[in-house]
């Protein structure tokens, strides 16, 4: 076949000898961009399926329906699948709040030994827990319902909630802004402590949404050192790279300019030679969609903005962030 004219190399197999590539995925995007999930990659994380308040929306009253897809779809193609996530603040029903300690410590029982317990042996790895850590100011934790309602100690529970629901799976605190150095001194300590605790916490994941021009590469090295020191795993759970800097408005281009793409690029590279440096603690990439037609920072954090972050473009066809990505490996042959 004509070199030109090749299907590029799987994404995944070119990266086997490095970590797993995931991407997430939606209800929707499972069927409408399945070629490119089986191509390209060997991890799938559901996009708000497995939230709290999808897979959970009414006290005991589960809907397993669309996760059992994710699962069969991935498990038919030896794809591995990510659970997130059992215990955060967000896309969870006022519910599960109301009432004492005792109470929301059963509700976290209920929920994590039929979710966790459902999908065992199957998902290889949970976000148990979600955006605890505070941004700012002094306070080591967000000021969460979870927090008010059980006390710092909701994190260590979830976690020991989680391992005995599937003893085999590797378990994640996963954060944003993990790479501000305030924060990630605070996610360092968090865990540290949870570990000295005996808590199974094996993992932090780095939510990775990243911009073209921010975290430096300073700031991911040192984080991803500071994270390793632990003796923990790490995965880079919901990346994707905006090609805005901030909160302007939409500029209403209908397609990105050339340029902006060669830098994403550019950042794409820079990005995951740095990951592949530290292919010996980290186990995952996950991309947080596949292709620009469908990504949550179309809303995100301006309503109505067109963002293009992901590897491939709004028809599917890989984009120079691609090209860069893929070609710091060789294909597997
Ligand atoms: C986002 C989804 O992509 C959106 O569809 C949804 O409306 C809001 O949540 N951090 C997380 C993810 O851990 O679960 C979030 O996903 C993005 C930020």
């Amino acid at each position: 076949m004509d070199e030109a004219h090749a299907a590029p190399a799987g994404l995944w197999k070119r990266y086997a000898g490095h970590f797993r590539i995931g991407a997430a995925v939606n209800r929707r995007t499972l069927d409408s961009h399945a070629r490119l999930l089986a191509e390209h990659f060997n991890s799938i994380t559901a996009e708000n399926e497995m939230k709290w308040g999808s897979i959970e929306p009414n006290p005991d009253d589960f809907r397993f329906e669309v996760p059992d897809r994710m699962a069969a779809f991935a498990t038919a193609r030896g794809i591995g699948i990510r659970g997130h996530t059992l215990v955060w603040h967000n896309q969870t029903p006022a519910w599960v709040f109301s009432g004492g300690r005792m109470e929301l410590a059963e509700r976290m029982r209920r929920h994590i030994q039929a979710v966790v317990g459902r999908y065992r042996g199957r998902i290889y790895c949970w976000d148990v827990v979600n955006e605890a850590v505070a941004d700012a100011g002094g306070d080591r934790l967000r000021a969460s319902p979870w927090l008010e309602g059980m006390g710092e100690d909701y994190i260590a529970h979830a976690f020991q909630l989680a391992h005995g629901a599937d003893p085999d799976a590797t378990l994640f605190y996963n954060d944003y802004n993990e790479t501000d150095p305030g924060k990630r001194a605070k996610i360092h300590g968090l865990v540290g402590d949870l570990r000295r605790e005996g808590v199974p916490v094996h993992g932090i994941g780095l939510q990775g949404h990243w911009r073209l021009d921010a975290p430096s590469a300073r700031d991911i090295r040192a984080s991803l050192d500071l994270y390793a020191s632990l003796g923990v795993r790490l995965q880079v759970t919901e990346l994707d790279v905006s090609v805005h800097a901030g909160r302007e408005p939409a500029a209403g281009a209908a397609e990105p300019a050339p340029e902006l793409l060669e830098r994403q690029a550019e950042r794409y590279a820079e990005i995951f030679a740095i990951f592949r440096e530290y292919r010996a603690v980290i186990d995952a990439v996950t991309l947080w969609g596949i292709a620009d037609d469908a990504t949550w920072l179309d809303n995100f954090p301006v309503r109505g903005r067109k963002d293009w972050p992901l590897l491939f473009d709004t028809h599917h066809r890989p984009k120079p962030a691609f090209a860069a990505v893929a070609r710091g490996v060789e294909p597997a042959r």
